[in-house]
């Protein structure tokens, strides 16, 4: 059992049963990202990767907000006196969790969003492998009603999940829209209604820990920079990850699931996992 009560100011983490509830805590301010909470953040996600415990990572917000975006008045107006190096270590930290970390993380990764998401909101959000919301979540790239484009990977993460016309009208328009709009434009993988949020989100975590984790890992890994590569490239690419996770896998899993389906006959890899020794 890990033990995390009061290490952060603005962050809360629990990890229950494998799965760790990382909480952005600061819902009088609707969880806005302030240069602390995104110092804390990369801690966070440094300490949770090395923590046995922890096995599934899960990115949700205290109260009525998942995150309403960047701090307006810590990140933006504070800032804009200081030091232009200051400046630049700002954008770092926040690129270093926001997207860096969290996009490459050696764990599963799953936003549960809960409420407002703003903004900034979006470079964690398609950092997480998988996003379930609530229903009655709205979304919004509100930037344009502040006055300034999306910055940071914002416009790119949309670019990346949601259809061209949809991401650009809403960069342009600032309108917002809600959890069950986000579901349907793949922006999230499912909605539901808040009150079985937690729910949902712990049965897909808990589908996430049956897997193997280093074959998970290749896995998401192969699928994120795939995305990028040429289909030559591609080819060589994904199956040098096969060969890494072989070689690196301390179960041995493929070992495993090919003896249980062809000699064992004891499982049917089309409909489920392999069993683990663990
Ligand atoms: N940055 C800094 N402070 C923020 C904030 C942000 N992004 N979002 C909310 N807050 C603060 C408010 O200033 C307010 O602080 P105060 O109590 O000291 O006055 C507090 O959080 C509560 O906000 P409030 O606007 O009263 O809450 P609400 O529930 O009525 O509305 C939102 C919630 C999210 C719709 C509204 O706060 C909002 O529009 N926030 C800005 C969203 C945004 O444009 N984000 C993009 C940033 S890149």
């Amino acid at each position: 059992m890990s033990h995390y009560e009061g290490r952060w100011q603005t962050v809360k983490v629990a990890v229950e049963d494998n799965i760790a509830w990382v909480t952005l805590n600061r819902p009088e301010k609707r969880n806005a990202m302030s240069p602390t909470l995104n110092r804390e953040m990369i801690d966070v996600l440094e300490t949770l990767e090395l923590d046995d415990e922890a096995g599934v990572l899960v990115l949700t917000g205290a109260g009525e907000s998942w995150t309403a975006g960047m701090d307006l008045k810590e990140y933006f107006r504070e800032t804009d006196g200081k030091s232009e190096i200051m400046q630049e270590r700002m954008r770092r930290d926040c690129s270093q969790w926001q997207w860096r970390l969290l996009r490459f993380y050696s764990k599963p990764t799953i936003a549960m969003v809960n409420g407002w998401c703003f903004g900034g909101a979006f470079s964690p959000l398609v950092a997480c492998d998988l996003a379930i919301c609530a229903d009655e979540a709205v979304f919004g790239l509100s930037e344009i009603n502040w006055g300034i484009p999306p910055g940071n990977l914002v416009s790119k993460a949309v670019a990346d999940t949601m259809g061209h016309r949809q991401a650009l009208y809403y960069v342009m328009t600032g309108d917002t829209w809600t959890g069950t709009e986000a579901a349907r434009m793949g922006l999230v993988n499912k909605s539901v209604p808040l009150a079985e949020l937690r729910n949902e989100v712990e049965a897909l975590a808990r589908k996430l820990l049956e897997k193997n984790p280093v074959v998970l890992r290749f896995a998401k890994h192969g699928f994120k920079r795939c995305r990028e590569l040429t289909w030559e490239q591609n080819e060589d690419y994904l199956y040098a990850k096969v060969d890494q996770s072989n070689g690196r896998d301390p179960e041995q899993g493929r070992a495993q699931g090919l003896k249980q389906f062809l000699d064992d006959k004891t499982i049917k890899p089309g409909l489920q996992t392999y069993k683990r020794n663990t």
